[in-house]
This record gives C-alpha cells, sequence and structure tokens, in this order.
C-alpha cells in the first residue's frame, strides 16, 4: 500500500502527524512517502505542485492530503497560489468525485450549533463532483474593458459541464444511494443556469437505471435553507463542484465541527486523496489545539475504498467514536463538562481507544 502523504500547511503537519500515528498502530503495511504541496512547495521550489510530488503522486495507490493556504501566499500570482496546487493535483489525478459524509456522533449532539432534535441520528452524504464547473472552466480572468464608454476592470469567470461529466458524477451519486437509503437529491440551480438545466436533465434520463433510488431535484438556495431546517430529510446529495463546495461547509457545521468532516475525492478506479473538508485554519495554526479527527476518519475513508480494507477502517472509526464518549473534545467541539485536549492528545486518546 503506497501512500503519498501531503501535510501541506497550517494546521496540515499537526493533524497529519496524528493519522500517520494511527495508521502505523494498525497490522498493515504501508509504504509513507511525504512530499510538498501547496505554500510550503512554492517557498521551496516556486510551485505549488512540483514535480517531485506529481510523480509521487502518480505512483502512489493514495494521497492523504493535511490542507494548504494561508494569508503568507493570498498575494501571489493566482497559479503560484497553494489552492492552484490543491485544484491542480485534483485535475492530475482525474479525481471527479469528491465523496464527503456528514455524520453526527451522538456524543457531539450538544456541540452543533443547532438544536439537538434537528441533528441527532445525521447521517448524510454529499457527493461532489471536484474536477469541473465553474472552478475549471474556460475562459476566465480580469481584464480592462470598455463598459458603457468607460475604462474598468471585469472579471469573469464560466461555469460549464459536459454531458460526460455529468454522467459520471451522478452514476457514483445513484450507486451510492443505492448502497444507502435509496433516497438522491440533485441539487441545481435550473430556474437560472443552462449549465444545470442541463444537469437537471441528465439526472431524469438516468433515473431510469436506477429504479430503486428515488431521485429529487432541489434547487441550491432552498437546499442551503433545508440543511439548517430539517437536515434529516437528505440521504445523498450530488451537486457540481462550487455548490458542493458550500454546501459540504455547511454540512458539516450539522455535525458539530468542520474539524469533524473527512473526504474522499476519487477516480473512476478508486485511486484516492483523501484529506478533511476544512483549510489549513491559519488562526489556529501552530498552537497544537487543531482537531485532528476529520484528517484521522479521512485515513479510515482511504482504507476503505482504495485498500478494501473494511475492518482497519471500522477500527479507526469505532476508536474515534470512543474517545468521543470517553470525553475527549477539542476547541471546536469543547462543551463543559468534557475534558479539553489539544491536537496530539487527540492522537494520543484515538490510539489508546485503537
Ligand atoms: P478553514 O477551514 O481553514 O477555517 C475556517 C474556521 O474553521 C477557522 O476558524 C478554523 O480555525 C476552523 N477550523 C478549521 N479546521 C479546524 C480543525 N481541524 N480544528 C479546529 N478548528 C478548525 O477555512 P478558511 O479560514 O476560509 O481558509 C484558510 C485557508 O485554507 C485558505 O488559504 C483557504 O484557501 C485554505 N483552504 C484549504 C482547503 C484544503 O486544503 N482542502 C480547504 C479549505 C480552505
Ligand atoms: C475545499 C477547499 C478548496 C475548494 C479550495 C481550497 C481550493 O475549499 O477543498 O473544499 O474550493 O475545493
Ligand atoms: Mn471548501
Amino acid at each position: 500500500m503506497k501512500i503519498c502523504v501531503l501535510p501541506g500547511d497550517g494546521i496540515g503537519p499537526e493533524i497529519m502527524a496524528e493519522a500517520v500515528r494511527v495508521l502505523g498502530a494498525l497490522d498493515l503495511k504501508f509504504e509513507l512517502e511525504h512530499a510538498l504541496l501547496g505554500g510550503g512547495a512554492v517557498d521551496a521550489t516556486g510551485s505549488p505542485y512540483p514535480e517531485a510530488t506529481q510523480k509521487l503522486a502518480r505512483e502512489a495507490d493514495a494521497v492523504l492530503l493535511g490542507a494548504v493556504g494561508g494569508p503568507k501566499w493570498d498575494t501571489l500570482p493566482r497559479e503560484q497560489r497553494p489552492e492552484r496546487g490543491l485544484l491542480g493535483i485534483r485535475k492530475d489525478l482525474n479525481l471527479f468525485a469528491n465523496l464527503r459524509p456528514a455524520i453526527l456522533y451522538p456524543e457531539l449532539a450538544n456541540a452543533s450549533t443547532l438544536k439537538p432534535e434537528v441533528v441527532a441520528g445525521l447521517d448524510i452524504l454529499i457527493v461532489r463532483e471536484l474536477t469541473g464547473d465553474i472552478y475549471f472552466g474556460q475562459p476566465r480572468g480580469i481584464e480592462m474593458r470598455d463598459v458603457n464608454g468607460t475604462a474598468q476592470r471585469v472579471g469573469w469567470n464560466t461555469m460549464i459541464y459536459a454531458e460526460y461529466e455529468i454522467r459520471r458524477i451522478l452514476k457514483v451519486a445513484f450507486e451510492a444511494a443505492q448502497k444507502r437509503g435509496k433516497k438522491l437529491c440533485s441539487v441545481d440551480k435550473m430556474n437560472v443556469l443552462e449549465t444545470t438545466q442541463l444537469w437537471r436533465d441528465i439526472a431524469e434520463e438516468m433515473a431510469k437505471d436506477f429504479p430503486d433510488v428515488e431521485l429529487s431535484h432541489m434547487l441550491v438556495d432552498n437546499a442551503a435553507m433545508q440543511l439548517v431546517r430539517n437536515p434529516k430529510q437528505f440521504d445523498v446529495m450530488v451537486t457540481g463542484n462550487m455548490f458542493g463546495d458550500i454546501l459540504s461547509d455547511e454540512a458539516s457545521m450539522l455535525t458539530g465541527s468542520i474539524g469533524m468532516l473527512p473526504s474522499a475525492s476519487l477516480d473512476a478506479n478508486n485511486k484516492g486523496l483523501y484529506e478533511p473538508s476544512h483549510g489549513s485554519a491559519p488562526d489556529i495554526a501552530g498552537k497544537g489545539v487543531a482537531n485532528p479527527l476529520a484528517t484521522i476518519l479521512s485515513a479510515a475513508m482511504m482504507l476503505r475504498y482504495t485498500f478494501n480494507e473494511e475492518v482497519a477502517a471500522t477500527r479507526i472509526e469505532t476508536a474515534v467514536k470512543k474517545v468521543l464518549a470517553q470525553g475527549y473534545r477539542t476547541g471546536d467541539i469543547y462543551e463543559p463538562g468534557t475534558k479539553r485536549v489539544g491536537t496530539k492528545e487527540m492522537g494520543d486518546a484515538v490510539l489508546a481507544a485503537l
């Protein structure tokens, strides 16, 4: 099992150290190769996704990533920004299917900002398309133009999907729904945007091939509202790259904290990149207080999806449940009466539970 480990920036190295320790405690043989991605890579090589990292990532069976980015690099030209490295590796490895499961562990019902009865028992899967949409569409840019007779700056992007891109992500979502609660909600903005009208049309066509799945559609603004009004109405949600980015951050708060939300980004052969859904959290970086559980749970997803090691994946998830039941909490999920711990102590607790 060859894993390319990319700790990244900010809290990335802190949370990754705990995930690597957890992997090391399993009775499995891994070959771990560390490499640079993001701001650290820009500082060292001038590129956010250097060639050495490209080579390792392509050769590995899976990639485990912390997070990238930070204020230090926000003013660089766009092609040198850490985020470009992340988008680059996703595109390079053709990781079009991003799975973001939002599960509420019962012990965290009070950590959510929503009423416990609204979120108790929550288990939804957001399937986000990851290599298309307005994130990658051409043309794009900022330039001077003549607007009604005055020269001024204009910024523009292109929201675009080809049929094959829509079909392959919907197939992933339909199949995921078949294995779960058999309900699929496709989220679009077809009342305004042609690209998402095409998305809805194709979803309707494909529904005939999945008669056991109940397909519904929802406009994205309503979906954002329904997620906090009554999130348990959802089983699997599928949507494009940008809507999925936004809705998955929203869904993370239903689980108590974004520090709890893992993710898998898969290609057509289940080669994958696994990373927490959150960012590099510059506000708490270097303090040893970040929640490592999203990264540890991402490692569990890696064992399940890329390596078919279901037993080991479940062992990690069971250990996480146990430490939450024992009352261990990082600051983001802390509530009075529980034990406040830092990143490393949380890792220690997971290792002990394993
Ligand atoms: P963020 O997710 O980094 O942080 C948002 C808030 O959540 C912050 O208050 C942060 O402290 C908190 N938070 C995030 N992860 C946490 C954890 N594990 N434990 C405890 N608290 C946590 O989002 P942002 O502040 O908008 O972005 C910061 C940087 O991260 C930007 O440069 C952005 O581009 C980048 N980013 C990277 C990724 C990624 O690498 N996948 C994802 C999102 C944002
Ligand atoms: C995420 C992040 C990235 C995205 C950024 C950092 C490019 O927000 O993984 O959710 O928008 O996809
Ligand atoms: Mn995001």
